[in-house]
């Protein structure tokens, strides 16, 4: 979608970037040009996905291994790009813990697992970056992942729900407070995107075969990694500059499509339309 090289010159940091859309997403930026660094808790799944991205696109993804709940280890990460790269410009805040559970059935340390990936992990990386782009007086732009459930909220995955609400509201929140420092601050909300890791924690065992999932997605099908990296190296590049404070949905009209009062009426064929407006046209009171 984007010229290449637009993304040429910046340094963009992707949590969680060793697998999923995460490594799609540093997959996409690698081939416009940008020097991407991925970091996760697994340093071995890292240097696998650099390698393998090397072979892809040609160029190497820089790794720094970071359990992002920790605000030293967020701080040292920091650090170490830093001093290998002398500079950070960008931060895909994509790292994220999820499950399915009734509420009930968790314990108070599984809630706050989810919180503090999540939210927390979110919180550590955005203010470690945001204090030195402040500091440097450089610009920065931040790009959260969140999901469509970070509004509507969702049964049985409460904990990921609270914290992804979190999110949203720190993206508009800084949008506003440190676009003064020339920082943007904008979110992607993903609906559909069976990776490996989401399914296996969201649909686990043979939950997948029992429902038809692209059935609750008006366009009809479920969504391609692609797709959303896409989105995101736009809004990471130049070409967004003036877009800040917003949420993109890219979910197929899957939320809008559970909401709607009468969408329900979309499984009606042509002959039932045809019964309908016989019967109800020209009706007076
Ligand atoms: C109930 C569970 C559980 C489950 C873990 N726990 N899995 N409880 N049901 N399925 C409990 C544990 O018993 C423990 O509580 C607590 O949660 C912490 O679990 P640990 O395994 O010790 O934690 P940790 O090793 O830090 O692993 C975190 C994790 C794991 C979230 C549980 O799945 C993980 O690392 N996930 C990262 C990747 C991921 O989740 N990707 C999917 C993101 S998809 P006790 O009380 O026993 O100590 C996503 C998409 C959103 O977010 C949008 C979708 C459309």
């Amino acid at each position: 979608m984007l010229k290449e090289n637009a993304l040429k010159g910046k340094l963009v940091l992707v949590t969680g970037g060793g697998s999923g859309l995460g490594r799609c997403m540093t997959e996409h930026f690698l081939s416009l040009g940008a020097e991407v660094v991925i970091s996760s808790r697994d340093r071995e799944k890292l240097e696998n996905t650099a390698a393998d991205l090397e072979e892809v696109v040609g160029r190497r993804p820089g790794v720094v291994s970071c359990d992002i709940r920790s605000w030293e280890e967020v701080e040292n990460m920091r650090k170490e790009i830093m001093k290998r790269y002398g500079k950070i410009d960008a931060l895909v805040n994509n790292a994220a813990g999820n499950f399915v559970s009734p509420t009930e059935r968790l314990s108070a340390n599984a809630f706050d697992t989810i919180l503090d990936i999540v939210l927390k992990g979110t919180k550590n990386c955005t203010l470690s970056l945001g204090k030195y782009w402040i500091d440097e007086r450089v610009p920065g732009t931040l790009l959260n992942i969140v999901t469509t459930y970070a509004w509507t909220g969702s049964a049985y995955v409460v904990p990921s729900a609270c914290a992804k609400a979190g999110v949203l509201a720190m993206t508009r929140s800084l949008a506003v407070e440190w676009a003064k420092y020339s920082i943007r601050s904008n979110a992607i909300a993903p609906g559909l995107f069976p990776t490996k890791g989401a399914q296996e924690r969201l649909l686990p065992g043979d939950l997948k075969g029992k429902f038809d999932l692209t059935q609750k997605v008006p366009v009809g099908r479920v969504g391609n990694p692609q797709e959303l990296a896409c989105l995101a190296a736009y809004l990471l590049s130049d070409y967004s500059a003036f877009i800040n404070g917003e949420v993109v949905t890219i979910d197929g009209g899957e939320w809008l499509g559970g909401a709607g009062q009468f969408n329900f009426l979309r499984d009606l064929s042509p002959e039932n339309w045809e019964d309908i407006e016989k019967t109800v046209k020209g009706r007076k009171l």
